[in-house]
């Protein structure tokens, strides 16, 4: 008899190698190989077989095929492919923040794409669970496409590998999932709730239900009777990831998987995992802030620029798509030093962020930059700027800054506010009431314009800002203009914005 083949897996990378070592040669991640069996009739040489197959496909000319590969799937030209004619359309749950992210297709309909497969990964207790649920309930009520008419909603199979059916059920009550009165729509008869580890009941489960969503929370957790290791491990998570993408294609379902993150904040399992789906969605925030932001790292069927902004609540996530300002001083209270208000761009939202900083007693040489959701980077450089351009001394300064909410700020528009709250933390100088700022600072301490100005404009003013402080792009002097009732200083230097600070008032 054979003997089981004993080889070396890397949990971050994949790869296979003879002997257990430290360091995994490949990626160069540390205590990441781990122990599997290789079954002993599967570990012939695959390629032999292969080549003779192919061989033998290419040596017969007539159209029957020697491999005994199904030829029913014939390669056609690209014009004859009719999208439509597939089962393309998109399942909208009504919750926009999140179909937004999964994406859109050309005639505006936005949501899961049938038969894709969709991981989503954070951190425990982030409310990754709670998104899932809702949404599923979402999907299931048919509350975006067919309101009206809950006999004709998807079903929907919720998989937890991780709690009870009774703790899901206590859960959706919370989340007003379930009916109050008899006559109310609601998701309770669509959706089905299973609470299951084994792969192989789960796609019995989905055989008999036929849902058109299936959520599985989480993948960690799952495994496959035949596989010789451990729930959670690479070995598993390969192969249950890889049926489990193969179930959607086969049965036209939309999978989407719940993955836990390492400590440094990537997927467990990581490339693995995102090479076998079409979609990879994180969920961030800060857990003790109410803010969380879903976003996509990969997504085959629509842009990686999108956000949805969620506000955890007692009753679950709600969305946070109308005031959406990420700040911590309302526009009444009185302008604090060291803070400034900026609308940032991502994707298609405009959102509105507090950028706070402070600056403290520090050691020439030894002094601390700290930046939470802001590049620190650009944080360093714009430290530099103020040093050379406006004579601001740092050096012996320790400097933290911060964008409000949990919202990571990484784009150009948002170095003059982050400038201005250094400057105005240092000064102790305060920027004129409800007054936001843009624009990208140049090494040479000008001010340059970003692009989406009026989509800028449009949402400060919409959330109560009067003032804006803008890049200029011509003339030397300082701009000041009335747009639609905005009060827009226009500015062309770091020294001309820094005038527009005044000493605070007690
Ligand atoms: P959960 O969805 O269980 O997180 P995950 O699946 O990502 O581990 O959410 C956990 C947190 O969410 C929990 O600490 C409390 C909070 N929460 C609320 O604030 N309100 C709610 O209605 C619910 C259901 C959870
Ligand atoms: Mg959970």
């Amino acid at each position: 008899m054979a003997k089981a083949r004993r080889i070396f897996l890397c949990k971050s990378c994949g790869s296979s190698h003879p002997r257990w070592m430290g360091k995994c040669p490949d990626c160069g991640s540390w205590d990441a190989l781990e122990e599997t069996t290789l079954d002993p009739s599967a570990a012939k040489d695959p390629q032999r077989g292969l080549v003779a197959d192919i061989a033998a496909a290419f040596a017969s000319d007539d159209a029957s095929n020697p491999t005994g590969n199904p030829a029913s799937n014939p390669a056609r030209p690209l014009s004859e492919i009719n999208a439509s004619a597939g089962p393309t359309q998109r399942l909208a749950s009504g919750i926009d923040e999140l179909d937004r992210v999964l994406g859109a297709s050309p005639d505006g309909t936005r949501g899961l794409v049938p038969g894709s497969v969709v991981l989503i990964g954070g951190e425990p207790g982030i409310g990754k669970s709670t998104l899932l649920l809702q949404a599923a309930g979402a999907w299931a009520s048919g509350s975006a496409s067919t309101r009206l008419d809950p006999a004709r909603a998807p079903r929907v199979l919720y998989v937890s590998s991780e709690e009870s059916a009774e703790q899901i059920k206590l859960r959706a009550q919370r989340l007003g999932l379930v009916a109050s009165s008899p006559d109310e729509v609601h998701a309770g008869e669509s959706l089905y709730i299973l609470a299951e580890t084994n792969l192989a009941r789960i796609i019995e489960q989905v055989r008999r239900v036929q849902p058109a969503v299936v959520v599985i929370d989480s993948v960690q957790m799952i495994y496959k009777a035949d596989v010789p290791a451990s729930p959670g491990s690479v070995t598993q998570l390969r192969r249950c990831s890889a049926e489990l993408a193969y179930l959607a294609k086969l049965a036209n379902v939309a999978i989407l998987l719940v993955g836990h993150v390492t400590k440094d904040g990537t997927l467990a399992g990581p490339r693995l995992l995102e090479h076998l789906v079409d979609v990879v969605l994180t969920f961030e925030g800060d857990r003790y802030h109410a803010h969380r932001v879903v976003r996509a790292v990969k997504n085959r069927f629509g842009t990686t620029l999108e956000i949805g902004l969620f506000e955890m609540g007692s009753s679950g996530l709600r969305e946070a798509s109308d005031g959406a300002a990420l700040a911590s001083i309302t526009l009444s209270d009185k302008p604090r030093p060291g803070s400034c208000v900026c609308p940032v761009l991502s994707g298609s939202r405009c959102v509105l962020v507090e950028l706070q900083a402070l600056t403290a007693t520090g050691f020439v040489g030894a002094a601390k930059r700290k930046a939470s959701g802001v590049d620190p980077g650009r944080m360093a450089m714009l430290i530099a700027v103020l040093e050379q351009h406006a004579e601001i001394r740092l050096a012996d300064r320790d400097v933290f800054t911060s964008a409000v909410g949990g919202l990571r700020v990484n784009e150009p528009g948002a170095d003059l506010p982050l400038l201005l709250a250094i400057a105005s933390a240092e000064r102790r100088h305060v920027l004129p009431p409800a007054t936001a700022a843009f624009g990208e600072v140049g090494l040479g301490g000008e001010i340059r314009p970003v692009p989406h100005t009026e989509q800028r404009l449009r949402e400060a003013e919409r959330l109560g800002y009067s003032h804006l402080i803008v890049p200029r792009s011509k003339g030397d002097d300082v701009r000041t203009a009335n747009v639609r009732g905005l009060k827009v200083t226009a500015v062309r230097s770091v020294a001309q914005a820094l005038e527009l600070l005044n000493p605070a008032k007690t």
